[in-house]
């Protein structure tokens, strides 16, 4: 997820200064590296690109490389998915002619075939990007079938484009034209004064107006000073009126949610179609970043695998074990790291290690993963961070591709981490033979339908008649909660019960169901509600029979349960009900109303939601 501005107005205006406080109100959106490009009055596209944070670049700016004063310009704030954040992967990316310039936030899927086909009639590349492919592109039809009319180039350009984009592009020979277009990725125009803005989202521009067009899938915007028209990628004019934005900046750099972490929760459904991008499509799966492993060897003698993750990672992991046992019939073993790195692992060449780890710079997942590596043992990473420290110490990475989660606790890199190692888990089943092409096309189909059945949970909740954050007000008073579940429901109520703890300071803990009767169910009483996960499953009696028990403690008992559960009526107070789905993808459904019921009881105490007390985002100490 990256953050890109567009402006064009009047000869002399100040574009930089706009562009780089519109960058400043992107940060949040990516903070690998950011980058300028500004038409000065002589007509050429002035660079200028940094990597880390924007300070970086307003620094190189402010030490007199202050581009001129313009009518046009485009900015970009990077959260890198393909290419180390550097210079030359930070945007905007040129043509070879320097005339044409574009800034891009998404992930071209086909950008390697683009780019062997830019490469072989003569284009020269500079940077490892996806991105600069479009320069490309754009350059090709630009100076060819386009004449050099910036609205056709685009539009040619981008139907041989896969994947997702919202861009900006501009070229010296037209001072007055700014160009914008969106797939699977937000833009929206600024209406203004002589003078249009493109930006990935509202505070960017909401010091310059209030006047705003949310462009559509597939639309491709024109901006001139006193004009914007919108077609889409067929040609086709759109009109489209623009809307008032009433929020305050605060309110806008959360897309209006009150909190980061609310806002992350109903990100859920896109960030698990951006990790699903490239890798499955038309019924197949595709980890092109463990080809390398593959060459070398490395996957094929693995004996066993040992997952090493901490907290919510952790959780994801112990999800991995559950699913990759079946899949790929390998003993999985999922360990915290601190105890990993402490337990003087018996590890060599056949045990793969997955290390799972958001930040990529958790300083147990670290050394315990360092200590893999010296015994010999591959490893495969699963994080949210480009060039994060994690990914120096592995032999493969799959990126969550899941966007700066802002707020302290995991929530939309919990489903995309979970989600990767499915797909890992298909993988590596389908290597070794265990898994035929019609089992792996019905789960590829049932992982494709995830977003949306997220998407569903998020739409009841924001409904008349959702339940979870009444409950969460009443549930906001009792000093303790207790998580059951089992298979994957275990680790489920572990993440139920974390969420939270780390949110909402009440003690609650998550156990096995069958744990139940030899101790834990000692605690409970009336004054200590139970939250069971009850979604179908092969175990779904068991866990009902253990549900029971607990009823007939007094104990106040609400359930996550599949839709059409009737039966689960008369053994539950309370139920949050999640679609259908296969029994092994259910954990990614029946969290996300523990997460909401986590944020709602947590607003109710008046907590910290963003940035909870005692916790950081990322744990780089002991
Ligand atoms: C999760 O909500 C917490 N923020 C915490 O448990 C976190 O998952 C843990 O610190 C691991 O972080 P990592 O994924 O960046 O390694």
């Amino acid at each position: 997820m990256c953050g890109i501005i567009g402006y064009v107005g009047p000869q002399g205006t100040d574009v930089t200064s706009i562009l780089l406080d519109g960058l400043g109100k992107l940060e949040y959106r990516g903070y690998d590296s950011a980058g300028i490009a500004v038409l000065t009055s002589t007509g050429h596209l002035e660079l200028h690109r940094r990597a880390g944070k924007i300070a970086n670049l307003v620094a190189t700016i402010a030490d007199g490389a202050y581009p001129h004063p313009g009518p046009l310009g485009i900015g970009h704030t990077r959260w890198a998915t393909h290419g180390r954040p550097n210079d030359e992967n930070a945007h905007p990316h040129p043509d070879c002619t320097g005339l044409l310039t574009v800034v891009h936030n998404g992930i071209i899927e086909n950008y390697a075939e683009l780019r062997q086909e830019m490469e072989d009639i003569g284009h020269i590349f500079r940077s490892e990007t996806d991105t600069e492919v479009l320069a490309h592109l754009i350059e090709h039809t630009y100076f060819g079938e386009a004449q050099h009319d910036l609205t056709l180039a685009v539009r040619m350009a981008l139907k041989r484009v896969t994947g997702s984009y919202a861009i900006a592009v501009v070229s010296g020979e037209h001072p007055d034209e700014l160009v914008g277009a969106r797939l699977n990725g937000p833009l929206i125009v600024g209406l203004g004064e002589h003078e249009q803005f493109l930006a990935s989202d509202i505070p960017a521009i909401l010091k310059h107006t209030r006047q705003i067009i949310i462009l559509d899938e597939g639309e491709i915007a024109t901006l001139r000073p006193d004009s914007v028209s919108i077609i889409t990628l067929d040609g086709t004019r759109v009109e489209r009126d623009p809307i008032l934005i009433d929020w305050d900046a605060e309110a806008a750099e959360k897309n209006g949610y009150p909190h980061f972490v609310l806002k992350e929760i109903f990100e859920q459904p896109e960030a698990l179609r951006r990790s699903l991008l490239g890798r499955v499509s038309n019924g197949h799966l595709y980890l092109p970043e463990l080809a390398q492993m593959q060459q070398n060897g490395l996957l094929d003698n693995i004996q066993r695998i040992v997952i090493v993750a901490c907290g919510t990672s952790y959780h994801t992991g112990m999800i991995a074990k559950y699913v990759i046992d079946q899949w790929a019939r390998i003993p999985v073993e999922a360990i915290t790291a601190a105890e990993f790195r402490y337990s003087d692992p018996i590890l060599d060449s056949g045990t793969l290690c997955i290390a799972i780890t958001q930040s990529g710079e958790t300083a147990d997942t670290l050394v315990g993963i360092r200590q893999a590596r010296e015994r010999g043992a591959p490893v495969i990473a699963i994080t949210n961070v480009v060039s994060s420290a994690i990914t120096r110490l592995s032999d493969a990475v799959l990126y969550l591709q899941a966007g700066p989660e802002i707020g302290v606790v995991a929530t939309k890199t919990f489903v995309s981490s979970v989600n990767v190692l499915y797909m890992l888990g298909l993988y590596l089943g389908r290597m070794r033979g265990r898994i035929k092409v019609d089992q792996l096309q019905e789960m590829l189909a049932a992982l494709e339908r995830l977003p949306n059945q997220i998407q569903h949970i998020l739409d009841r909740a924001s409904g008349p008649h959702d339940t979870i954050e009444k409950l969460a007000q009443e549930f906001s008073k009792v000093s303790s909660i207790m998580f059951i579940g089992r298979g994957v429901g275990f680790p489920t109520a572990l993440e139920g019960a974390l969420k939270l703890k780390e949110i909402s300071y009440i003690h609650a803990e998550g156990f096995p169901a069958g744990e139940l009767k030899h101790g834990s169910i000692a605690l409970l009483d009336s004054e200590t509600p139970l939250i069971g996960i009850a979604t179908s499953s092969h175990v779904y009696e068991k866990v009902v029979s253990n549900i029971q028990e607990v009823r007939a403690r007094d104990a106040r008992v609400l359930v996550v349960a599949t839709e059409g559960d009737e039966k689960i009526r008369k053994h539950a107070d309370d139920i949050f009900y999640v679609p259908d789905t296969l029994e092994a993808f259910s954990p990614l459904l029946a969290t996300i109303p523990l997460q909401l019921f986590a944020y709602h009881v947590a607003v109710a105490r008046g907590c910290n939601v963003d940035q909870p007390r005692n916790l950081a985002k990322s744990v780089t100490v002991e």
